[in-house]
This record gives structure tokens, C-alpha cells and sequence, in this order.
């Protein structure tokens, strides 16, 4: 692939809000998962378990998404993916001395954005859902009260016609500076 073409990726990657409600595969979501699952990590440390949902627990997951009418249209979603933090690897707790447990955010961050990219790759929409409950998240999910869950992910095919959105970017010009001596 071609920067030309991971341009076109980009592009063409948008949050999703009207997904058909179609079901997705399940062995389609495990690749997606497989292959962001690759993302780098600080120290390799792979601090992160992506739970995800396509079954009765997807709708129950969704619901802790949508407190005050937000992210209605997750109902809709084929599969929700939870980003949720397992620091319990043995690299964090050596890492934890280090204080790379503040890397930990960043790199769920990172997985986070091999997720959609991935998904979009295999011709499936998304958005990243930061509304959530997380506590309603812990506790659906048997998770203890340390996990946090900055993300999770709704999947699913793009409704008929759903537009590819131009690009809301600030200039290059505020957001890049090049330093060449
Ligand atoms: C951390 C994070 C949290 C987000 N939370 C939500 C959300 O709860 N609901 C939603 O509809 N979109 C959410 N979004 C999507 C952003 O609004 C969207 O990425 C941004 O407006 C750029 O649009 P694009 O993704 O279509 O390029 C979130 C995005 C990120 C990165």
C-alpha cells in the first residue's frame, strides 16, 4: 500500500451513524480485532482486552452508550467493540515503577484508531463512542472497578446511501510545522 492509498483509507473512514442492522459476521469482528490488535503499545506492553458483542450482550452494552438520548443510532450497530485496559501483563507491573502506566491511555487510544481503520478496511463502518457509562460498562462486563474503558466502538455496514463526508480538518498550516535545519 502506497501513501496514496492509505490516504483513500483515511478518507473514506468516517463515523458511521446510520448503520443497516445488519448482522455482522462473528469471524469478521475476530479479524478486525486480530488485526488491530497489532497496534504498537509503550514498552510492547499491550495494556488492552477488546471484548466484543453481537449478541444479547450488544444491546445491553449499547444502552450504557445512550444515557441523555446520545448515540441513538448505536441500536443499530452490527457489533459493539469495548476498549477496556488489562494492566495485569507482567511488562506493566515492571512498567508501573517506571510510571509507563501513563502511556497506558495513549495506547488504547492508538488500538483504538487500528480498530475503525481495520474495520474500514474490511468494508465496515464505525464510530468511536466516548459517551458512556462506564460503570454501567464495568458492571455488565463483570470487569473489577480499576478497568477503565476510555472507548468503545460501534460496527456495522453504513445505511444505503450513507454519504462519505468531506474531510472537517483544521489547515495544515495550524496543525504542522516543519523544522528542516
Ligand atoms: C475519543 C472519541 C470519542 C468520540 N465519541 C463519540 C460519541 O460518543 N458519539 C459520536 O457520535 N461520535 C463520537 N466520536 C466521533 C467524533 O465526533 C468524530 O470522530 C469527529 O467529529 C471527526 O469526524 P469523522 O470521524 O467522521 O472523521 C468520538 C471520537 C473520538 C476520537
Amino acid at each position: 500500500m502506497n501513501l496514496k492509498e492509505l490516504e483513500a483509507l483515511y478518507l473514506s473512514r468516517q463515523s458511521c451513524r446510520e448503520f443497516t442492522g445488519e448482522p455482522l459476521d462473528d469471524a469478521l469482528v475476530r479479524e478486525i480485532c486480530r488485526v488491530a490488535l497489532l497496534a504498537p503499545s509503550a514498552c510492547n506492553a499491550q495494556p488492552w482486552h477488546l471484548i466484543a458483542a453481537t449478541g444479547a450482550k450488544k444491546a445491553e452494552i449499547v444502552k450504557a452508550m445512550q444515557h441523555l438520548g446520545m448515540n441513538k443510532f448505536a441500536s443499530e450497530a452490527g457489533a459493539i467493540v469495548v476498549v477496556a485496559e488489562d494492566k495485569s501483563g507482567g511488562i506493566m507491573k515492571i512498567g508501573a515503577a517506571f510510571k509507563e502506566n501513563e502511556f497506558v491511555r495513549n495506547d488504547l487510544g492508538i488500538l483504538t484508531a487500528h480498530l475503525v481503520l481495520a474495520a474500514q478496511a474490511a468494508g465496515v463502518g464505525s464510530c468511536i463512542l466516548g459517551w458512556r457509562d462506564e460503570k454501567e460498562l464495568r458492571s455488565l462486563l463483570s470487569l473489577s472497578d480499576k478497568v477503565r474503558i476510555p472507548e468503545v466502538v460501534a460496527l456495522g455496514y453504513p445505511a444505503k446511501d450513507y454519504p462519505v463526508r468531506e474531510k472537517k480538518r483544521k489547515p495544515l498550516s495550524e496543525t504542522f510545522t516543519l523544522l528542516s535545519d
